[in-house]
Order: C-alpha cells, then sequence, then structure tokens
C-alpha cells in the first residue's frame, strides 16, 4: 500500500505512543489530523511538527463525546477531504483497585478506553466505506488486553481485552470490504500516560487510591516512533496485530498455554453439537 498523500486521523495524537504514530505517517507523506484532548500536549505538538506545515492539522477532543467525535469527523473531511486510516489511540492508565472500585471508575476508564474505540468506529467507518478508496482501522489495545494485570490494573485489562476482542471481529467484518484492521499491543512504551488522572472529567471523580506498584509505569521503554514505524509495516502488510515487545512474548505464550491446558479433551462426536457449531466458527 502507498500511503502517500493519504489520511490519518490518531486520536490521543499528541503525546506519547499517539505522537510517534503521527511521526511515521508523516515519513510516509500523509497529511495527518491530530487529535488529543489536552491544550498543553496539543500546543507542544504544534511546536514539535511545525516543519511539517499544512500537513498536520490539530484539534481538541475527547474521543468519550460522541457528538464531537462526529463533528472532528466532519472536520476532518473539511481539511483534508477523505480519511484513509483511523486510528482509535487515545487511552488513560488508570490505576484503579477493581475490588474497591467506583462506578465512576468503571465508567471513566471505559469510556475512554473502550468507549473512544467504539465512538470513533461509528463516526469514521461509514466515511471509509462511502469513498471506496479502501482504508485501514489501527485500534490500540496492550499488552494488558492479552495477559492480565492484577488488581490494580483490572479495570484497565477488562477495558484493553474489549478493544482487542473487538477489534479482531472488526477485521473478520471489513476484511472482504478492502478495510483492514489492526489491533496494536505494545508493552512499556514511554509516554505520558502516568499523567492520566488529569483528563479525568470532574463528574467521574472519585477517591480511589492509585494502587500502581511504585516506579511500574516510569517513562522508560520502547520509542514510540520505532512503534509508530512498526505500525506503518503492519498496515502496509494488512497485519492483524503489532506485538513489537519482544521481551512480552513468553508471558503471553504461557497465558495462552494455560487456557488452551483447560480445554476438555473428550472427543465430540454427538452430529447435533457438530452442526451446531457451523456458521459460528471461522
Ligand atoms: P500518553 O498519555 O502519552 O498519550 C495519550 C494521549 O491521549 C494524551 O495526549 C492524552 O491527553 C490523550 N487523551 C486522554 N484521554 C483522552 C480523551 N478522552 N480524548 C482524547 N484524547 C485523550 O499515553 P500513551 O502511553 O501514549 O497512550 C496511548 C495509548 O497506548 C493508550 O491507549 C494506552 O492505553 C496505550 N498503551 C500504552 C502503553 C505504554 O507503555 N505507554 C502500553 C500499552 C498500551
Amino acid at each position: 500500500k502507498d500511503l502517500n498523500g493519504k489520511v490519518a486521523f490518531v486520536t490521543g495524537g499528541a503525546s506519547g505512543i499517539g505522537l510517534g504514530l503521527v511521526r511515521a505517517f508523516l515519513n510516509q507523506g500523509m497529511n495527518v489530523v491530530v487529535a488529543d484532548i489536552r491544550d498543553d500536549h496539543l500546543e507542544e505538538a504544534t511546536q514539535l511538527l511545525y516543519e511539517h506545515g499544512s500537513h498536520c492539522h490539530f484539534m481538541r477532543l475527547d474521543v468519550a463525546d460522541r457528538t464531537a467525535m462526529a463533528a472532528a469527523a466532519d472536520e476532518a473531511e473539511r481539511v483534508f477531504g477523505k480519511v484513509h486510516i483511523l486510528c482509535n489511540n487515545a487511552g488513560v492508565g488508570s490505576h484503579l483497585p477493581m475490588d474497591i472500585a467506583t462506578y465512576a471508575d468503571w465508567d471513566w476508564t471505559l469510556g475512554v478506553n473502550l468507549g473512544g474505540v467504539i465512538n470513533g468506529i461509528v463516526s469514521f467507518l461509514p466515511r471509509l466505506l462511502r469513498h471506496g478508496e479502501g482504508g485501514h482501522i489501527v485500534n490500540t489495545s496492550s499488552m494488558a488486553g492479552l495477559t492480565p494485570l492484577p488488581s490494580w490494573g483490572g479495570i484497565y485489562s477488562t477495558s484493553k481485552f474489549a478493544v482487542r476482542g473487538l477489534s479482531d471481529s472488526l477485521r473478520l467484518t471489513l476484511g472482504p470490504r478492502g478495510i483492514g484492521v489492526t489491533t496494536l499491543c505494545p508493552g512499556l512504551t514511554r509516554s505520558n500516560i502516568r499523567e492520566s488522572e488529569k483528563v479525568r472529567p470532574p463528574a467521574l471523580a472519585s477517591n480511589t487510591a492509585d494502587g500502581a506498584p511504585e516506579g511500574s509505569f516510569a517513562h522508560t521503554g520502547m520509542d514510540p516512533q520505532e512503534l509508530g514505524e512498526a505500525v506503518v509495516r503492519a498496515i502496509k502488510r494488512n497485519d492483524g496485530y503489532v506485538l513489537a515487545h519482544g521481551e512480552n512474548r513468553a508471558s503471553v505464550q504461557a497465558e495462552f498455554d494455560e487456557v488452551m491446558s483447560y480445554f476438555s479433551m473428550e472427543p465430540v462426536t454427538d452430529p447435533d453439537r457438530l452442526n451446531a457449531m457451523s456458521g459460528y466458527e471461522q
């Protein structure tokens, strides 16, 4: 796929992994909409990407706001004509122990991490299908969407498992229609995700204490632009996943092995049960 001249829309695009995606797309000669909820991140990104001039368009967007997402899609089309690549990347790294979390804690994390992806799909997918030039959707899940985190990461893992499931189903749905879907599952990547509480809406405030182990989400890890370049390669090959963090491979393998170990080994011979599965399995 030649991405030159095509248009990408990246949520959470003004920081961390989103900014890495933006840079990688600009390297391909694309036009990019950088959408983010934080004004300071947008200002910094505007300066960092200054040299790209009119190839970048910046906008303030809360992905959890459905009306705003539809307006953002309108604005992107007004500025660049069409959107070809949608990156539902915005996410918050909440560390709210699931055993003591409030409804506000659940609603905030799921509203952004899962709701934001759904809102992106509902607003943009009909437009991607309508223009007929093909397209690609990249949804940012996480290693925490493959291997569950304990208590303090439980709400986050719930959201990221959901994004992975959504993406895999969407890939099956859209493959035959010329739209690729890739699930991005990063491991530790340099970003500002520790500051997520700053963007929690006051209406969803709660007193649940941050339960993350000290230093576990330090600003260390992979360079986001390296991850962005891996995503570009995955889009070109229409890969289902980007799993660029080899250091997490063994734990994912152990997780899948454990799930498989629970399968019944009893052979199924009942024709009713076998017939009932046809149409559901790939
Ligand atoms: P980041 O905090 O540097 O970037 C996320 C951006 O999203 C920020 O600029 C923030 O202002 C924006 N944002 C937050 N809520 C928003 C909303 N409601 N609407 C629009 N924008 C919003 O963090 P990072 O790490 O780059 O996060 C990007 C994605 O990567 C997230 O989905 C995160 O869960 C995921 N991820 C990050 C990992 C890491 O190690 N940094 C590992 C695995 C997944």
